[in-house]
């Protein structure tokens, strides 16, 4: 990690662009309570806004931005913002004008970061998960739209989110302009061991989303914070659970975008800066036990998906990997909205 004089700590991206390394996340942070949070987050100290034109909030975020450098709160140039190309945008024609649409709601003439959501396809203006909106994904020929954005200046960087390390591998092997970010979930829950040190090797920034394993979300059944390793290195620290999960993250070289709409767990969330995690402590936490929560159930289908099933989705070897067991408890989960 790098620092800036007076700036958050940050990690520079193959572009040299430096990317903040936290960032509050607004996934299913509820219109209403959005706005606020994003203020509040702001004045804590937070530069850098993780949004998606599919979590339906930008456009309260853009109210509130606009505000804040109307009265000099914080300038443009001194925030990160990015966002994702939603799955019924892939086609070529169609990228420009959904990051037309996103800037409008953002109110802003760019962004720092432009991400394919997911390597999946879904057919334009469909709304939901059903199984028939999937398509067959052409990631090159959408990847393509993506670098002339880069080219034009409204996207200072682009890169991906939820491309495991062959996808992620296959696109670079064809990229002018290769992805920056790979934005995946990652928290000690799920470290993304393999994907890590692909990324590292190619230069690709990892960063994580669900740091905290997302508590409030029901069908991703998450217990990450209530580990007993994160309580007792919280206890030795003075910290809670989810600052000890958070300061793991940064210890491990990623950037981290914790969700919160509540003030003080916002101001909770950035206190990870100065202080650290000892080597021995550090240890215990990256043992613990490994388990994805987000399977992306509703982005394959055996009929319709370009994947048939979650092991194609995410590459996963199909035997002898923890991925097996949660397979099979996948099929008892609920086909929820999971769009993160
Ligand atoms: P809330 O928005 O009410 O604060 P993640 O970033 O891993 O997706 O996790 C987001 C979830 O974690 C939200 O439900 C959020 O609730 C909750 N959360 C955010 N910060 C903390 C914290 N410091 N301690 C406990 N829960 C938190």
């Amino acid at each position: 990690m790098g620092q800036i004089a007076n700036a958050i700590p940050f990690f520079e991206l193959s572009n040299k662009t430096k990317i903040p390394s936290v960032g509050l996340g607004t996934w299913q942070a509820d219109p209403g309570l959005v706005g606020d949070a994003v203020a509040a987050a702001i004045k804590i100290g937070y530069r850098h806004i993780d949004c998606a034109q599919i979590y339906g909030n930008e456009k309260e975020i853009g109210l509130v931005l606009k505000k804040l450098f109307q009265d000099g709160v914080v300038k443009r140039e001194d925030l990160w913002i990015t966002s994702k190309l939603w799955c019924t945008d892939h086609a070529p024609e169609d990228v420009p004008v959904a990051l037309e649409k996103t800037l409008n709601d953002l109110q802003l003439d760019y962004l720092d970061l432009y991400l394919i959501h997911w390597p999946v396809r879904m057919k334009k203006g469909s709304e939901g998960f059903k199984p028939e909106n999937l398509m067959p994904t052409d990631i090159p020929s959408t990847w393509k739209a993506m670098e002339q954005l880069y080219d034009s200046g409204k996207a200072r960087a682009i890169g991906v989110s939820n491309f495991s390390t062959k996808k992620l591998g296959d696109l670079l092997d064809v990229a002018r302009v290769p992805p920056a970010v790979n934005q995946v979930e990652c928290h000690p829950s799920w470290k993304q061991t393999k994907l890590r040190d692909f990324c590292k090797m190619k230069g690709v920034h990892l960063s994580g989303y669900s740091p905290l394993g997302s508590p409030g979300t029901s069908f991703m059944k998450s217990d990450v914070l209530k580990h007993p390793v994160l309580a007792a290195v919280g206890e030795k620290l003075g910290k809670t659970p989810a600052q000890v999960a958070l300061r793991w993250g940064l210890q491990m070289g990623h950037s981290i975008l914790p969700k919160s709409t509540s003030e003080s767990r916002i101001k909770e969330n950035f206190d990870v800066f100065d202080w650290s995690i000892p080597e021995d402590l550090f240890a215990k936490i990256s043992d613990i036990e490994q388990a994805r929560l987000l399977r992306g159930t509703n982005f394959v289908d055996e009929t319709h998906g370009h994947y048939k099933n979650i092991e194609e989705l995410w590459d996963a070897i199909q035997s002898g990997s923890t991925f097996d067991a949660l397979f099979v408890m996948d099929l008892l989960y609920f086909r929820g909205d999971v769009i993160a």
